[in-house]
């Protein structure tokens, strides 16, 4: 090892070790004993699985931790694995009020431990051994009973709680917002999470996830009972959308034009290209919509800012309307007409790119604008006004 690596090591501070080793990730478990027959609790992070057979966990206890302490002395404990919503419990449990269990709800394990009714998992425990590490208890446990349910667990990292990520989550959230707009569901009518839930194969801690999120982007709202319903989408909501992302767009342009390199050019060029429309026997707009996006997307990334073309996908009209309405306008043969103009819109912005002229594109942008909102306006008429 080096000797920088060596003399980092020999000066590592409480504070620093803090930080670093906040970098691991790990769940939040509420530590429960009996001390002569009082309840006793504290929140843990430093716990893990040990072995299989036999089932045993291993858990780190301070040796200042008044749980740790009876611990040491009942020689039994009982761990609660949190849920994703019970950071105020992790709280509780961290703190020093006298009674941490006051307004918990508890059921009593086999041996009198208190166990947290909504945990996602509990586990009985009898010691097998101790060791001290440091300052700490390190105390060995046999799992004689566990339990537990479906639910998302409390995260811990660098300090803060928050959730896991799963990638069920994001497969979720795009079924379920497939469902949404495929229009299937009654537009008002109360969604039930744990039919979702069933139907997509997952919890129903990512079904509320998907909702929370289809929510922020005005596809889904709550009704006066606080149940989520799929809410329509108006005329006034899609023009609205237009008119944002063309404000985007030309302050994007107002920025770009005339200042970036050829290359970007010939990148904004092969874009537009990629979203030339196939022939009319092979078109198909769910293949040619991801393109037209990539364009719009690249050209709004121009303007260097991250918060701007996130809000730029918040206002996505073309893709609410499009995959609201994608079927029906399928239908009606509308679409490849449409993306051919539209097409045309692309190419005359990069024209504008590549001469430098700020005018032109601010043109290419408005002209598109118009030419959208007039398509709307003739599509949600035809639907009645709002689909
Ligand atoms: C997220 C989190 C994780 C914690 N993990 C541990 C741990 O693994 N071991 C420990 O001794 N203390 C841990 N603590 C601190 C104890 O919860 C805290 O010192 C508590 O006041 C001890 O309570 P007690 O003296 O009633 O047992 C943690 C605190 C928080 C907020």
């Amino acid at each position: 090892m080096s000797t920088t690596a060596t003399e980092a090591r020999r000066a590592l501070e409480p504070n620093e070790f803090r930080d670093i080793i906040g970098r691991f990730a790990s769940g939040v478990t509420v530590i429960t004993t009996l001390d002569s027959g009082e309840r006793k609790g504290t929140t843990a992070s430093a716990f893990t699985s040990l072995s299989l057979e036999p089932p045993m966990v291993l858990v780190c206890l301070n040796s200042a931790s008044s749980t740790g302490r009876a611990i040491a002395a009942a020689r039994r404990f009982a761990v609660n694995i949190l849920a994703e919503g019970q950071a105020s419990e992790a709280m509780k449990f961290a703190g020093r009020d006298p009674d941490k269990f006051a307004g918990v709800a508890v059921v009593e394990g086999e041996h009198g431990e208190p166990l947290l009714a909504d945990a996602l998992a509990t586990l009985e425990c009898s010691v097998t051994e101790v060791v001290t590490g440091g300052t700490h208890y390190v105390f060995m446990g046999e799992v004689e009973r566990a339990a537990a349910r479906g639910g998302a667990p409390l995260a811990y990292f660098r300090g803060k709680f928050g959730r896991l990520e799963l990638a069920q989550d994001e497969q979720a959230f795009a079924d379920i917002r497939a469902h949404v707009l495929s229009r299937e569901i009654e537009i008002g009518e109360p969604l039930d999470l744990d039919e979702l839930g069933r139907r997509f194969g997952c919890l129903r801690s990512p079904v509320y996830h998907a909702l929370s999120r289809l929510t922020g982007e005005g596809f889904v709202t709550r009704n006066a009972d606080g149940a989520f319903v799929v809410r329509p989408l108006t005329l006034q909501a899609v023009q609205e959308a237009w008119r944002a992302r063309c404000a985007i767009e030309t302050g994007v342009a107002a920025l770009s034009v005339g200042r970036v390199p050829e290359s970007t050019v010939t990148e904004l060029r092969a874009l537009a290209d990629a979203a030339a429309p196939a022939p009319a026997a092979s078109f198909k707009l769910d293949s040619w919509l991801p393109a037209y996006n990539a364009f719009h997307e690249r050209v709004v990334e121009l303007g260097g800012s991250a918060s701007l073309l996130d809000a730029y996908r918040r206002v996505n009209a073309p893709a609410a309307i499009l995959s609201v309405t994608q079927r029906q306008m399928e239908l009606q043969g509308l679409d490849r007409e449409q993306c051919v103009t539209a097409f045309g819109h692309m190419c005359d912005l990069v024209d504008a790119y590549e001469r430098g002229d700020r005018a032109v594109a601010a043109e290419a942008i408005r002209r598109h604008e118009e030419f959208a909102s007039e398509v709307a306006v003739r599509f949600m008429d035809s639907q009645g006004g709002e689909i």
